[in-house]
């Protein structure tokens, strides 16, 4: 094994399992949907499972055109979320999602530091540019994408400087002397950019657990910069290993030429699983979660992540290179977008195969159907080949396929040494390595 590494696992509190007709099932839990019990319940069992973190996408915006039949990003807040996740566990990393294209610095410098209180030091953060959702916040439509990696650059580095400012050796709170902070440690942080200007210091001190973890997404040339720069696990889109390959060598290298270790940036794909205890069984959960997704829809999704427009044309007929839009056509995820233009570049698929394709009906996800014991070959070749570090589990089709998870294929992976069988630390900085 990849000397001697464990994979490094989470968890999706995203209800991926109830998408497509799955939320119908009767055995779905959807009525829990909106109950915080529901996610600290998941949490628990990531949580004894022994995996890294549990972590939850977000949007600020509801997809109108799908929330009639599905849940359409409706969603509660992830940050209150992980707030009462992180009161109702000890052990696992806890992560939000938050946009750097709507929110204050200030803000959210505070509330990170304070979930970081909240947990003794398993916070982290997955820093989103966000995907659409604008028009919520005073603008009539989407900075483009590279301005907003430029802001988010910007925001990341205005809060680091924020939880500096007050560091924990500047926690005096010493009754006899009566000094509270030692005023000389602490210090304004006088930012004054592009998008931003913030003073400071901020009025969250430091809890003392090291530089809080972050995890970002977004694959674009400019999502790798930000990733290379700043993150320390990267939550990827690879539908093939040698994507994963890829993907993984680039932003090792882009780690590097920012002065990092590169074992401080984890690749981690979404690994979309339908699990079941037969592979007959598996394909028909598969099967019954995205057989009835009417073609409209499918055609709908292809039009919406690419800028491609299918409608009108035969289920047989091969789509080329010469029928995309052109390669700046605005698009909500360019990550997205080129994952489905180099099918289109490298097999000519005919509309009937391409929005059959992972790409179009799971975002790109590696996807593995079969039982738990199928999935660990599999699992265990990415990793030996350096296409993953780890993953974040995204489970498919039922509650089951989710409990079949966390009880057979992650004890499986323990057993194999492909993963750990206890936790050795306290912190989320611990678990992913990243003291030492
Ligand atoms: C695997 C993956 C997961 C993402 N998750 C979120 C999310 O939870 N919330 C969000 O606002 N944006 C999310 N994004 C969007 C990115 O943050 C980014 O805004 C978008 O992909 C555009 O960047 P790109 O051009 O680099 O793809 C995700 C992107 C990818 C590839």
């Amino acid at each position: 094994m990849r000397n001697q590494k464990r994979l490094k696992i989470g968890f999706s509190l995203s209800q991926t399992w109830l998408n497509g007709n799955a939320w119908l099932r009767a055995d779905s839990e959807v009525d829990e949907f909106f109950t915080g019990d529901h996610y600290v319940k998941l949490a628990q069992k990531a949580e004894a499972a022994k995996l890294d973190f549990v972590f939850k996408a977000d949007a600020l915006f509801l997809n109108m055109k799908s929330v009639g039949g599905a849940h359409g990003l409706s969603s509660l807040d992830p940050t209150l979320l992980a707030a009462i996740i992180a009161r109702e566990t000890k052990r696992i990393g806890v992560i939000t999602t938050i946009s750097t294209t709507f929110n204050p610095p200030y803000v959210i410098a505070r509330q990170l530091q304070t979930l970081n209180w909240l947990s003794h030091g398993r916070a982290g953060w997955n820093v989103v540019t966000a995907l659409d959702g604008a028009y919520n916040f005073g603008y009539d439509e989407m900075p483009p994408a590279d301005e907003r990696y430029k802001q988010a650059g910007e925001f990341v580095e205005t809060v680091r400087k924020l939880w500096d400012s007050y560091p924990n050796e500047a926690l005096i709170v010493d009754r006899e002397s009566g000094v509270f902070g030692d005023t000389e440690k602490i210090k304004p942080v006088e930012h004054s950019g592009k998008f931003f200007k913030v003073a400071g210091p901020l009025n969250v001190p430091s809890p003392g657990y090291g530089s809080m973890p972050l995890l970002q997404a977004g694959a674009s040339q400019s999502g790798r910069y930000l990733a290379g720069a700043t993150a320390n696990a990267v939550f990827l889109a690879v539908p093939d290993k040698e994507s994963g390959m890829e993907m993984r060598l680039d932003l090792r290298e882009r780690a590097v030429s920012h002065g990092r270790n590169p074992d401080e940036i984890a690749a981690m794909p979404g690994l979309h699983m339908f699990l079941a205890e037969s592979r007959e069984e598996a394909y028909e959960l598969y099967r019954e979660t995205h057989g009835n997704v009417p073609t409209e829809q499918r055609i709908a999704s292809v039009l919406s992540i690419s800028g491609l427009d299918l409608n009108g044309w035969a289920l047989d007929r091969r789509i080329t290179a010469d029928d995309l839009p052109p390669a700046d056509h605005p698009v909500r995820s360019r990550t997205h977008a080129n994952m489905i233009r180099r099918v289109i570049e490298r097999e000519q698929p005919t509309v009937g195969e391409l929005i059959e394709r992972s790409e179009v009906l799971s975002a790109g996800h590696w996807v593995i159907i079969g039982t738990p014991e199928d999935a660990v070959p599999e699992i265990a070749e990415w990793f030996e080949d350096g296409a993953v570090d780890g993953f974040i589990a995204v489970p498919g089709g039922s509650v089951p396929c989710v409990n079949l998870f966390f009880d057979r294929l992650v004890p499986l992976l323990a057993e194999k040494g492909l993963f750990r069988q206890e936790y050795e630390g306290e912190t989320l900085r611990d678990h992913l390595g990243l003291n030492g």
